[in-house]
Order: C-alpha cells, then sequence, then structure tokens
C-alpha cells in the first residue's frame, strides 16, 4: 500500500510516517520541504520526498492532479483548512484511492452543550478557522455516505510533544508561565479558572491514523476526536503543573477584562480562543470503534513537552 501524506513533517507527522514505515506502507511526504520532523529517525531514509507547495498548486489548479499522479492507494490530508481546498483533492481522487484520512480539529465544536462532548453533539463552531474545518467535515461526510468517497475524518485536541511549546495553564502559549509556576511566583488565571483546554500528545494522533488504516471498513465515513482521556481546568493544569515542579502554586484569579490586561494582546486573543470553545471532548467512540487507546493522559504530555523546553533550554527554571 503506498500512502501519500500531505504535511508529513509537522507534530504529527514526526510520528505518523515512522509508524507507517514500520507498518510496512510506502509513504511518500508531500511538503515544500522548509522544515524536518522534530525528531529524527531512520524511517525517513525510506521516504519519498515530493516538493509541491500546496497553496501555489492550488492557485494553479493542479495540486490534486499532482497527488492522484503519485498514484496513490491512501492519501492523508493533514494540512486542509477550507472546503474549496478540500473539494478540489476529492474532485481529483474521486474513485482513485482505497482511503482517504483527514486531519480535522475539536474546533469543529463551539460552545459545549453535554460534556463530555461526542461526535453526534450538532456543530457550532466560531471563529474562520473551526468555521472552516466543519464546514470540510460536513462536505467530506456528505461525499463519503453519498457518493462512497473512502473519508475518515480525525480531529486533534491541543498537539503536545517534545520540540515545541504546549498550550499552557494561562490558555496561551508563552512557556514562561511554566518558569513562574516552577518557581511558586504569581500566577494571574482569568476568571476561576475553571474554563477546560483538551491536549493530546502528538503521539497519540499518529495512534489513531494507524487504528484508522487497521480498522478501515469501521472508520469509513466517520470523524473521531483524537485527545487524551481527561480535559483539564485551567487551575487545577496549573496547580498540577507547580506541583511536579515541587512547589505549591501561586494563583490569582481576574476577571477576564483585568486579566487580558496583565498578558500581550496575542496572548489575550489565544488565551480567549481557547476558553471560549473549553472543549472537552469524548473518546469514547474512537475506543469503541478504533481501540484507540491514548498514552499519555494531558498532564504527561505536557510534561514530556516541558521537560523537552527545560532540557533544550528554552526555558530556565533556575
Ligand atoms: N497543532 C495543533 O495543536 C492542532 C490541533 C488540532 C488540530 N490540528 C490540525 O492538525 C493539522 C496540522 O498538523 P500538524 O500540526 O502535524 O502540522 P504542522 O506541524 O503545522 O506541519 C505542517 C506540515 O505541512 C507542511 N506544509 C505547510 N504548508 C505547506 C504548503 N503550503 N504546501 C505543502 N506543505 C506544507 C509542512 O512542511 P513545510 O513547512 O516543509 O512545507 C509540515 O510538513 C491541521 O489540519 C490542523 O488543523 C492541529
Amino acid at each position: 500500500m503506498r500512502v501519500v501524506i500531505i504535511g508529513g513533517s509537522g507534530h504529527v507527522g514526526t510520528y505518523l510516517v515512522p509508524r507507517l514505515v514500520a507498518a510496512g506502507y510506502e509513504v511518500v511526504n508531500v511538503s515544500r520541504q522548509q522544515r524536518d520532523p522534530y525528531q529524527a529517525h531512520g524511517a525517513w531514509r525510506q521516504v519519498q520526498q515530493v516538493v509541491i507547495d500546496r497553496t501555489a498548486a492550488e492557485q494553479a489548479g493542479n495540486f490534486g492532479a499532482q497527488i492522484r499522479a503519485l498514484q496513490p492507494d491512501i492519501v492523508i490530508d493533514m494540512i486542509c483548512f477550507t472546503p474549496e481546498s478540500a473539494r478540489h483533492l476529492v474532485e481529483a481522487l474521486r474513485g482513485q484511492v482505497h482511503h482517504f484520512l483527514h486531519c480535522g480539529t475539536i474546533w469543529i465544536h463551539g460552545p459545549s452543550v453535554e460534556v463530555p462532548t461526542t461526535e453526534m453533539q450538532p456543530r457550532r463552531p466560531f471563529g474562520d478557522y473551526g468555521i472552516h474545518k466543519a464546514a470540510i467535515e460536513s462536505y467530506l461526510l456528505a461525499e463519503a455516505r453519498r457518493n462512497g468517497f473512502p473519508a475518515t475524518l480525525l480531529h486533534p485536541g491541543h498537539i503536545v510533544g517534545p520540540g515545541w511549546a504546549p498550550l499552557n495553564p494561562a490558555g496561551h502559549f508563552n512557556p514562561e508561565v511554566f518558569v513562574r509556576l516552577a518557581r511558586g511566583e504569581p500566577l494571574a488565571l482569568p476568571n476561576l479558572g475553571m474554563e477546560t483546554v483538551h491536549h493530546v500528545h502528538a503521539d497519540d494522533v499518529a495512534q489513531i491514523f494507524m487504528q484508522a488504516l487497521a480498522n478501515r471498513s469501521t472508520a469509513l465515513s466517520e470523524s473521531f476526536h483524537v485527545v487524551s482521556p481527561a480535559a483539564l481546568t485551567l487551575r487545577g493544569y496549573a496547580e498540577a503543573m507547580a506541583e511536579w515542579f515541587g512547589v505549591a502554586a501561586n494563583l490569582q484569579f481576574l476577571p477576564w477584562e483585568e486579566w487580558r490586561a496583565t498578558v500581550t494582546a496575542s496572548e489575550a486573543q489565544a488565551t480567549w480562543d481557547h476558553i471560549a470553545h473549553s472543549p472537552n471532548c469524548s473518546i469514547a467512540k474512537a475506543q469503541r470503534l478504533l481501540d484507540y487507546r491514548p498514552r499519555y493522559t494531558s498532564l504527561q504530555g505536557v510534561q514530556e513537552a516541558v521537560r523537552w523546553l527545560i532540557d533544550n533550554g528554552q526555558i530556565k527554571i533556575g
């Protein structure tokens, strides 16, 4: 089986590509070749690298044809962000592929109703990213269920792993938040700190892609959340990280308008995006149908990432 992965050298691909090679797939990675995977692995020597800039190729109208020319049995699309982009690829691959896996996001959901949120909940996305991803899901599921296009959608939470800064307990990405917690310094959280975030380790995302391939008949025409077994409240996350560092958390709680003035505009925007979603998603469907068994809790995934930040001098906790 020949797998073409579009955008396979990022967070997920770092783990997924070696798994695909180990499972005996012939792997082709399509990217601009501007970055390397986060971790070296001998499996990459067996991967065919094809340089295509998707944005440019879509503008030229030949991206789908270029992917079809690679003669994939399976296509894994890691970097599709608009329904037009999805449609362009589906039109080119219709009748040509055995399985098509799309990487979505849990931001197909807007504010939660019953939690943990299941895949059955009506979609109420907000923000361009979530709205576009929900529209892609709707389009691909319709193509799968009406026209037999062999699509599966996998929706990760906040992806963490060694090599990049995890979403922190204040709901943004500045790793200095971990330094403050490690030193027992005061850390302000918005509101009561009871809004939630839902991480997933990149290797667990890779795991579910493998499980979807292995369980093709149950994965077809379905979408699945890909998160850790449980979401975290910001407060609980902060307290657990301080405890991990061996100190007590020194937390303060401020109403949103006051809190936002304590951080940069981009940090406030990131936090707002995360707490307005406050994701808390169920993995029951993925467990039941795909035997998804995440190896990492949210805290374990974050701690591995923070350990990497410390070991690589990205943060200095003293
Ligand atoms: N990161 C998260 O926390 C998160 C959470 C939920 C869902 N997701 C979803 O995860 C997917 C992204 O996966 P990821 O985080 O593993 O990706 P990533 O780390 O952002 O890596 C992107 C990959 O795509 C390639 N790429 C980027 N722009 C390209 C272009 N114009 N043409 C060709 N290749 C291009 C990159 O390589 P080059 O730069 O070398 O081209 C790289 O291989 C998205 O669908 C996103 O919605 C992410």
